[in-house]
């Protein structure tokens, strides 16, 4: 499993020790930036990763802003992706169970570095579980498709 990461300066203390421990739990990590605490815009580090994940050149994508809602609100918006912030154990591992989220967001000015690996842990571990979530993903899905123009009566 390949997981790709990245952040900004208000993730980017955070960054590196989430790497080491998603390596530590057998994933194999991609450090896609920054290199430094200078100021960066984090949609383009949640680009970077997005397309990663929308490209299947990674299967998960970990990004760390100061809250985890810029890289979210950003990587979602790529075609493929089901970026979800998680500040909670529990949204970690509905995020994965219910919406088969492929991003994970997370802050790394309100949240501390073992809640964050907790979450990161239980994300990376959890599996989709299907059934009635899956009709829901695909309607997710459909508004990446620029000929879908919205949902009338047939829901
Ligand atoms: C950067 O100051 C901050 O806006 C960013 O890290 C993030 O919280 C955005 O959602």
């Amino acid at each position: 499993m390949r997981v790709a990461i990245a952040s900004d300066h208000g993730g980017f203390g955070f960054k590196e020790p989430l790497a080491r421990y998603i390596e530590s739990l057998g994933y194999e990590v991609e450090d896609c930036g920054p290199d430094s605490f200078d100021r960066v815009d984090y949609p383009d580090y949640a680009d970077i990763v997005a397309r990663k994940v929308a490209n299947q050149e990674a299967d998960y994508g970990v990004l760390i802003c100061g809250t985890g809602l810029g890289m979210a609100i950003t990587a979602d918006k790529v075609a493929g992706v089901r970026a979800a912030t998680v500040t909670s154990h529990m949204f970690a591992k509905l995020a994965r169970q219910h919406n088969n989220a492929n991003v994970l967001c997370l802050s790394g000015r309100f949240v501390s570095l073992v809640d964050n690996m907790d979450f990161v842990r239980t994300f990376l571990g959890t599996a989709f579980e299907g059934g009635r979530h899956e009709r829901r993903i695909k309607k997710i899905m459909r508004e990446d498709d620029p000929n879908f123009t919205g949902v009338t009566s047939d829901r």
